[in-house]
């Protein structure tokens, strides 16, 4: 079976191919009351999780839900990881319970991957330490194909504390390898050295780096993995990298904005652009988030289902 661990894995092609899948989610979701479809009835589905989530649990639960399965959830701060269970026994246990897929997001990064190592069925990762966070690139990238159309030699300026973020990571290689012309603009301690080697282009400046964008990514500033760096105060990093109305003047005049969330108001994002209906995709992106994540359940457990895939 295959694993979803990171966007490095996937060719531009099975990333294009789970792109027309999820538009079929998209679309039998909206506006249809009932939105099930059941063809993974009687299997299991465990979403672990280790770390905080609003969207990306919800959207697991609700897509594989909606697909017929047996989803359950695991929260690490009511579970035996709190008596000392270790990251392998853990894994090991739900194994045990014959679990059909299995979603984990873990603070560490690679720790996904030791599971997938050990366990029986596919997993995926819904984000790992700084290191990857394949179906929020998956989601983003379909909500930018719906707004603009294609790929080709758009430009995506990705903002804001690019450094501690598996969101970024994953984006940049998902965005560069359909085609898009990717930056990153963040302040120098907050750029990763890697950059240039995910597919990105740096940009210190936010003027600079948003001059003639056709799409906005922003990121939120990640106090919890700042490990004792320098953290600017929240009115100077607005000052100097917040997009308001008159920094998005810069960007293309019909850019689209876009933030995977959580959002901090008034820090990375001003509220008129984060709420205004004609530019801010924010809203999408958590819709594509159920359509994406039905594609890569479906996609994933072809195989165990003994239904042709990609595999
Ligand atoms: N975008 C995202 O991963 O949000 P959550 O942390 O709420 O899942």
């Amino acid at each position: 079976h295959r694993h979803l661990l990171s966007i490095a894995d996937l060719k531009p092609w099975e990333i294009r191919f789970l792109l027309d899948e999820a538009e079929h989610w998209a679309r039998a979701n909206r506006g249809n009351a009932r939105k099930h479809d059941d063809r993974l009835t009687g299997m299991t589905q465990i979403n672990a999780f280790f770390e905080n989530s609003t969207r990306t649990l919800l959207s697991f639960e609700i897509a594989g839900k909606r697909l017929g399965a047996d989803v359950v959830n695991m929260h690490a701060a009511q579970s035996s990881v709190k008596k000392g269970e270790t990251l392998i026994d853990t894994a090991m246990t739900l194994n045990a319970m014959a679990a059909d897929v299995i979603v984990i997001r873990h603070a560490s990064s690679g720790a996904v991957a030791l599971i997938a190592d050990k366990v029986d069925c596919p997993v995926l990762n819904a984000g790992d330490g700084w290191h990857q966070h394949p179906t929020q690139a998956l989601l983003d990238a379909l909500t930018i194909r719906r707004r603009k159309g294609s790929f080709e030699g758009l430009i995506v300026a990705i903002c804001g504390d690019v450094l501690h973020s598996r969101v970024a990571r994953s984006n940049m290689l998902c965005l560069a390898a359909l085609g898009a012309q990717v930056r990153a603009v963040a302040p120098p301690t907050l750029m990763p050295p890697e950059v240039e080697a995910l597919g990105a282009t740096p940009f210190h400046r936010m003027d600079e780096g948003l001059e003639g964008a056709d799409v906005v990514m922003m990121l939120r500033l990640q106090n919890e993995r700042m490990d004792g760096a320098f953290i600017p105060s929240p009115r100077e990093y607005h000052m100097l990298y917040g997009l308001t109305p008159e920094r998005l003047g810069i960007a293309k005049s019909d850019a689209l904005v876009m933030h995977p969330g959580p959002m901090n108001r008034g820090v990375e994002i001003s509220s008129v652009v984060a709420d205004d209906p004609n530019r801010s995709a924010i809203t999408e992106q958590v819709e594509m988030g159920v359509a994406i994540r039905m594609a890569c359940l479906d996609v994933l457990t072809r195989g165990a289902r003994g239904v042709e895939g990609w595999q």
